[in-house]
């Protein structure tokens, strides 16, 4: 059987399905992703802006960073990928996602059960008492309200841990699930890059790129995520 019909036939069979995605998943939005060709970290060194050091002691290089990322998310939107996986819910093909992306689009296209394990860049906070900002507070440059402290967005920042209740909640889903289909991520960050290795159940890896990363998965399937998706709906 084919990769394509083989992945039909697991789709349709599992009783379990998790979905995990990167920043591949947006691209075809129009979001950089991160590593590719022309991902946001080929000109810019992430450790210089994504990170808590870079948030306390360069904070215009960090806020200049993330607004930039916001400007650009506000003329993008979910792509037909996105509404694939949200329909994929509805009709119990998938039970739930995880994604690495901070975008929010796999709720925005409908999707009920998705983790964001790196945060999100759609709320923001104070970075010293944690009260709750706006994106106008945060672009306007403007300090919090309750004691001054600098705004950030919800985002996890290399160095910080992932938020609990998701990492918690998607590990369980992830030692459940009978598949786990992966989704335009190069697997290259801790910890997320360990939770395929975490599943009994079967690993199909869907992404643009070739990766030395995936080369233990069950099933890989070069291809761009919607264009991917689009074309497995066709054969539901
Ligand atoms: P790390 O040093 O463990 O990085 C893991 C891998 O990612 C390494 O291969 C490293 O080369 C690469 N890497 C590190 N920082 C990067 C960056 N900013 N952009 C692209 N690649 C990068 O990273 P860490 O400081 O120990 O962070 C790990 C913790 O931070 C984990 O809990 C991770 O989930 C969390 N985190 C990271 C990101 C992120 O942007 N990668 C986002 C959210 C959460
Ligand atoms: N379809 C499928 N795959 C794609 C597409 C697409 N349209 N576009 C890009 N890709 C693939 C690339 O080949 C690459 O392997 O998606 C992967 C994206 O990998 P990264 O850019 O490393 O993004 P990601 O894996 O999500 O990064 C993880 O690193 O810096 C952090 O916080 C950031 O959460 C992110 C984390």
């Amino acid at each position: 059987m084919n990769s394509l019909a083989t992945f039909m036939d697991w789709l349709k069979t599992s009783q379990k399905t998790v979905v995990l995605t990167g920043a591949g998943m947006s691209t075809e939005s129009g979001i950089p992703d991160f590593r590719s060709s022309s991902g946001w970290w080929k000109n810019i060194d992430p450790h210089t802006v994504a990170t808590v050091t870079a948030l306390e002691n360069k904070y215009d290089l960090f806020h200049e960073f993330y607004s930039m990322r916001l400007t650009g998310l506000e003329q993008c939107q979910p792509h037909d990928g996105h509404y694939i996986l949200a329909d994929w819910e509805k009709r119990g093909f998938i039970h739930s996602i995880a994604t690495q992306n901070v975008d929010g689009f796999h709720t925005k296209a409908g999707n009920k059960h998705v983790q964001e394990l790196h945060g999100s860049i759609q709320t923001f906070r104070c970075h010293q008492c944690n009260e709750s900002s706006t994106k106008e507070a945060f672009i306007q440059k403007e300090t919090c309200q309750e004691c001054g402290g600098v705004l950030r967005p919800n985002v996890v920042l290399f160095g910080e841990a992932l938020p609990e209740e998701s990492w918690t909640i998607t590990l369980k889903n992830i030692q459940q699930a009978d598949l786990v289909i992966v989704i335009g991520t190069s697997l290259e960050v801790y910890p997320v890059n360990q939770l395929p290795t975490m599943t009994k159940g079967k690993t199909v890896y869907i992404n643009k790129d070739a990766n030395p990363n995936a080369a233990y998965f069950d099933l890989i399937i070069e291809g761009k995520a919607k264009e991917t998706l689009q074309h497995m709906q066709t054969l539901l």
